[in-house]
């Protein structure tokens, strides 16, 4: 079959470069990739989020099955489009649909789908203009630190960790009056804080039955030793020492079995993938955030440990087959580390020309694409997040050491990663 991959960074490279392994794939095209997808299918110029132009490429080019990555196009509708045109009902999407994205496009959704299907989280409360003054007493009487949460998407942006009542009262107030965040952040979600180690949980789902497909840590400050200020994500490993089976178990009877449970019943239509953000506070997972979509980068480890042909999963989401699946996971440790470019997650530049990336390295590495793209003079930067290195490794550190290896032939003006990821795990 001819599948379309919507999106452009590290995450649509892994899928791109694992689908284009399947031997269900007959022609594989990104809209818009990066210059890494283009190595191992078609880009096309086409929005993540323009679907009348989705469609017409779509029939013009036989496409039967369309794997959205990005919250994007999930959280406008992309799967209901799709289902709702009697010209492209023949197409399967691969991806929520808009009322199941809610669960990351709205927090205070995401909160209220959690209290009544009883899934550990933070304790909360919601406000908007409506009930501001309320909440500034609420705020008052909050034990500190207190973690506030514009509704809607805000590019990653959206969350403050208020170490003060006057600056969680000033946050409140820039967020609900001033619209610091659109209309995104007209209501605000008021959460207590949780003390732990943050980690992601990855499965696919068909709104009744699920498969785990991976787990993996994400390095999210800019600095050596988890400093400075947040961005997508440096790097990651996976598996993570201390995600056992005990843990594990708690993170599936607790949170995956009644989330998909409640999806069911609930009728939330969604066949695609969910993320789970936890904390894991003193070895009880505890539910941060839910994305409809795979983490970046944890993309770039989750994928390539996985085993199975990655398009018998997605699909099984869509025939009814996915009970009947095994999900097979490689044993080894793998990790990514992420070159970004310089300045990020602040102000950078783009279009640095990038040395080195046709250097034969180790097997063990696969050299990802993130914000690249082809232009005249070769492969250019054209994001913060540039490239995902990741490598296998008979554990974290070996990896790691695999990864830093490759980065020495790579370079672009003002390239710089973290060489610390997997520090904790360190041999
Ligand atoms: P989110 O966009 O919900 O993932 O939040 C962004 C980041 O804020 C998360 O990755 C966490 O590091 C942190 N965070 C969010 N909620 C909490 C919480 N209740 N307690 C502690 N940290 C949090
Ligand atoms: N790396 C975190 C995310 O994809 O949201």
């Amino acid at each position: 079959m001819n599948i379309l991959i919507l999106g452009s960074g590290g995450r649509e490279h892994a899928l791109a470069w694992k689908i284009n392994q399947s031997k269900q794939c007959d022609q594989l095209f990104i809209a818009p990739g990066n210059a890494g997808t283009a190595t191992v299918g078609t880009n096309i110029d086409i929005s993540v989020t323009d679907f009348d132009a989705q469609k017409t490429f779509c029939l013009e080019h036989n496409i039967a099955f369309v794997i959205v990555g990005p919250e994007e196009p999930l959280v406008k509708g992309v799967y209901d489009y799709f289902k709702k045109d009697a010209a492209l009902q023949h197409i399967k999407v691969f991806g929520p649909s808009a009322y199941g994205a809610q669960l990351e496009g709205s927090k205070a959704f995401s909160k209220k789908f959690m209290e009544r299907q009883a899934i550990p989280t933070a304790a909360y409360a919601e406000f908007t203009n409506e009930n501001f003054e309320e909440g500034k007493a609420y705020l008052a009487k909050h034990s500190l630190p207190i973690v506030l949460k514009a509704d809607g998407l805000a590019a990653g942006k959206g969350v403050v960790i208020c170490q003060t009542h006057e600056e969680a009262l000033s946050v409140f107030e820039e967020m609900i009056i001033n619209r610091q965040f659109g209309e995104a952040s007209a209501k605000v979600v008021v959460e207590a804080f949780l003390q732990g180690i943050e980690v992601s949980v990855f499965a696919v789902t068909d709104g009744k039955e699920y498969k785990i497909i991976g787990h993996a840590k994400d390095y999210k400050r800019i600095g050596v030793g988890d400093t400075g200020p947040n961005t997508g994500g440096m790097g990651c490993v996976s598996p993570v020492p201390f995600m056992d089976k005990t843990f594990m178990d708690k993170v599936e009877q607790q949170v995956i079995i009644p989330t998909v449970k409640g999806l069911e019943k609930e009728n939330i239509e969604y066949k695609g993938f969910i993320f789970f953000g936890l904390m894991n506070v003193a070895g009880d997972p505890f539910v941060i955030e839910y994305n409809c979509r795979m983490g970046d980068p944890e993309t770039e480890v989750v994928i390539p440990r996985l085993q199975n042909d990655v398009v018998d999963v997605l699909l099984a989401c869509h025939t009814g087959e996915l009970a009947s699946i095994t999900i097979n996971a490689s044993p080894e440790s793998c990790c990514t580390v992420v070159a970004v470019s310089g300045g990020y997650p602040g102000d950078y530049e783009k279009g640095k020309v990038i040395t080195g990336l046709d250097h034969t390295f180790s097997d063990k590495t696969i050299v990802f694409h993130a914000g690249t793209k082809t232009a005249a003079n070769g492969v250019v930067t054209n994001g913060g997040r540039v490239l995902a290195v990741t490598s296998f490794g008979p554990n974290i550190t070996d990896a790691v050491a695999t990864s830093k290896e490759a980065l020495k032939s790579i370079d672009f003006e003002g390239m710089y990663f973290r060489n610390d990821i997997g520090f904790e795990f360190a041999q």
